[in-house]
C-alpha cells in the first residue's frame, strides 16, 4: 500500500488506512465501506473486523485487499465489490448486470402487499422491469401460494434474478426477457397486482448523479428519457388491460415525479390512487386500482 506503510499491516491499521483514503475521495460511509471490505476478503462478519483489529494481515489477504480498495477508490459500489446487498431481510446476489437494490424500494413491496391483502393465497402478480429480481422475489416469499411473473428487457437482468430466485427458494416465480409488457408467458393473464420500479432519471441528469451510480450502475437501468417518464407513462398506459377487475397498479418514480404521475394515473381512469412515502419520507411509490 502507498504512504509509507507500517511495517505489518493489521486489520485495524487497514481500515484506518482505506478509511482515510476513501473520506479524502469523497465517498459517503468512508469506514463502514472500508470495514465492509475487510469482512468480505477476511471471510468473517463486521463485528470481528473491530474486535480483532490488532490481527495482522498475511501477503494473500493483503493482495485481495489491495484489488477491493483499488475498485472502491474507483467508485465501484461496496455491493458489487460483496457480490451482494440485502433487500427486505434477504440477500441478493448481485454485480454489474443489475442496479443495486434500494431501501426506498421495500416501500413498493409493503405497498403491493398492502393492496392485495384480499387475495393473498390465490394472488397473481406481474413485476416489470424487475433487474435482480427484488421485488418479485420478496413478494414471492412472503406468499408462497401466488404466482409471480417478472420481465425484464435486459437479459443479463433475467440471469440474475433467475439465480436469485433458485438461491431464496422463490420457486413461485417465473421470468421472460421481454419489453414491458410483451412476454409470452403473461399473453392472457389477468394480475391482481402489476409492481415496477421502471428506470426514472432524466436522461439529462445521468451526468450529475454520483460517480457509483453514473459509471457502474446499467445505464438502461436509470434513464427514463427526456423527462424521466418515458416507461412510467408507457406502464400506465397498459397496466390496465394486464390487471384484473380491482386489481392494483404500484410504480416507484423518482423524487418529485409523484405528483406528474398521480396526473397519468387519474387519466387512465385508476381509482383509490395514493401516493406512499419510503424510509426518508419522499413520496416514492404511486398506486391505484383498476
Ligand atoms: C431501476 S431498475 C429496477 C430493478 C429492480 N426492480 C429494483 O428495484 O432494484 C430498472 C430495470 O428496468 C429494466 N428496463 C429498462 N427498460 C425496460 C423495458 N423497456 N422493458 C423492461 N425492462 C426494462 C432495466 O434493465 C432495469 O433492470
Amino acid at each position: 500500500m502507498a504512504n509509507a506503510p507500517p511495517k505489518t499491516w493489521t486489520i485495524g491499521s487497514l481500515v484506518k488506512w482505506a478509511t482515510d483514503d476513501f473520506r479524502a475521495r469523497g465517498i459517503e460511509n468512508p469506514r463502514l465501506d472500508a470495514e465492509l471490505i475487510v469482512a468480505h476478503a477476511l471471510g468473517i462478519d463486521r463485528m470481528r473486523v473491530i474486535l480483532d483489529a490488532e490481527r495482522p494481515l498475511d501477503e494473500r489477504e493483503l493482495s485481495t485487499l489491495r484489488d477491493l480498495v483499488k475498485r472502491r477508490r474507483a467508485y465501484e459500489p461496496i455491493a458489487y465489490l460483496r457480490g451482494e446487498r440485502e433487500f427486505y431481510g434477504l440477500r441478493f446476489r448481485v454485480d454489474k448486470r443489475v442496479l443495486v437494490p434500494r431501501p426506498d424500494t421495500e416501500t413498493l413491496v409493503d405497498v403491493a402487499l398492502a393492496r392485495t391483502a384480499r387475495v393473498s393465497l390465490s394472488m397473481r402478480m406481474l413485476d416489470l422491469c424487475t433487474g435482480s429480481g427484488c421485488v418479485a422475489i420478496a413478494i414471492a416469499r412472503q406468499r408462497p401460494t401466488s404466482a409471480v411473473f417478472a420481465t425484464d428487457v435486459s437479459p443479463d437482468a433475467i440471469a440474475v434474478a433467475r439465480e436469485n430466485a433458485l438461491r431464496l427458494g422463490a420457486y413461485n416465480v417465473a421470468f421472460e426477457e421481454a419489453d414491458l409488457f410483451a412476454a409470452k408467458m403473461i399473453q392472457g393473464v389477468r394480475f391482481d397486482v402489476v409492481t415496477a420500479n421502471p428506470p426514472y432519471i432524466a436522461s439529462g441528469e445521468i451526468e450529475t448523479l454520483q460517480p457509483d451510480v453514473r459509471d457502474h450502475e446499467p445505464r438502461l437501468a436509470l434513464d427514463g428519457g427526456a423527462d424521466g417518464l418515458d416507461l412510467v407513462r408507457r406502464i400506465v398506459a397498459e397496466a390496465p388491460e394486464h390487471l384484473a377487475p380491482g386489481g392494483a397498479l404500484a410504480m416507484e418514480v423518482g423524487a418529485g415525479e409523484a405528483a406528474a404521475t398521480v396526473e397519468l394515473f387519474e387519466a387512465r381512469g385508476f381509482r383509490e390512487i395514493r401516493v406512499d412515502r419510503d424510509i426518508a419520507r419522499i413520496e416514492r411509490v404511486v398506486s391505484g386500482l383498476v
